[in-house]
């Protein structure tokens, strides 16, 4: 189905069916303890779709850009490399293929979302993965070597710049093979320092990482997500991880 075509029947069935006026929109967006629920919500009501990655690249892009807009979701977070300051709890999250900025949306900014109703935003420094395409090739080859390297490199800085952050590692589809590929890059000591590691729709799905105990480690997969079977076919179980995000903020927070 073209992508466009979708995105109207996504646009008035999501919003009608939830009943979401403009004006609850607007305070929906200044409540973010509702923000999750709602994207949750709104996710539920995508048709089915059912293509294969390649094709579905530019489903998720309008996808994401359409929620992005709806939420007032921030794609692009830095705040490790800006140096501004040292939290209790530090996120290095790695998007999805064909997400944009260096968060995308469908689960990063709700990941962070879900953190900082426990912990505040005062106890959260939020780090995206750059230096990455995002690309189907970057996917096909096990994931993109230099967002890869840029992730480990981000590992090391906030092991050596923060070393009492609570470090939490997350990856969401492609993203997932980021972590996985990032942690085999470091060093013994610092794999061991990363406190928890958050895995949505994970191509690796159950594949062990060296120096990081398997009981720090949480993924969440559905069990009709094609991606998690290292798959290339994208339907809707691999687009709603927005649902699992508050499960894993306390679990990675307890
Ligand atoms: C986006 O980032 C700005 C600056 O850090 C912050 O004030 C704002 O609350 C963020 N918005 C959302 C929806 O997370
Ligand atoms: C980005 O990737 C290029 C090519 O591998 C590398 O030379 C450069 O150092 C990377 N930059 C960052 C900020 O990771
Ligand atoms: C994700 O959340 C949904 C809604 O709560 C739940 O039905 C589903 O089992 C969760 N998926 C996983 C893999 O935990």
């Amino acid at each position: 189905m073209h992508s466009t075509t979708l995105l109207a029947i996504f646009l008035s069935s999501g919003i009608a069916l939830t009943g979401t006026s403009a004006s609850s929109l607007s305070k929906i967006k200044r409540k973010e303890t509702l923000l999750n629920e709602f994207l949750a919500d709104l996710l539920k009501y995508l048709p089915a779709i059912d293509e294969p990655l390649v094709d579905a690249t530019s489903v998720i892009t309008d996808l994401d850009s359409v929620l992005a807009d709806l939420t007032g979701a921030n794609t692009t977070e830095n705040q490790l490399i800006d140096g501004s300051s040292c939290d209790e709890y530090t996120l290095i999250f790695a998007r999805g293929t064909a997400e944009p900025g260096n968060m995308g949306v469908l689960v990063g900014p709700p990941l962070v979302w879900a953190l900082q109703d426990i912990v505040g935003t005062d106890g959260l420094t939020i780090q995206g993965v750059n230096n990455y395409s995002a690309s189907v090739e970057g996917y096909l080859e096990g994931g993109d070597p230099d967002g890869s390297d840029n992730m480990a490199s981000l590992i090391s800085e906030a092991y050596s710049s923060c070393p009492d952050t609570k470090l939490i590692v997350g990856g969401y589809s492609q993203g997932c093979q980021i972590v996985h590929n990032a942690i085999s890059e470091l060093d013994a000591t610092t794999a061991a320092w990363i406190d928890k590691v958050v895995l949505f729709g994970d191509p690796d799905d159950g594949e062990a990482m060296s120096n990081v105990d398997s009981s720090n480690v949480y993924t969440v997969c559905n069990s009709k997500d094609d991606i998690c079977d290292d798959g290339d076919i994208i339907t809707v179980w691999h687009l709603i991880y927005a649902e699992n995000v508050t499960a894993a903020a306390e679990w990675a927070t307890s």
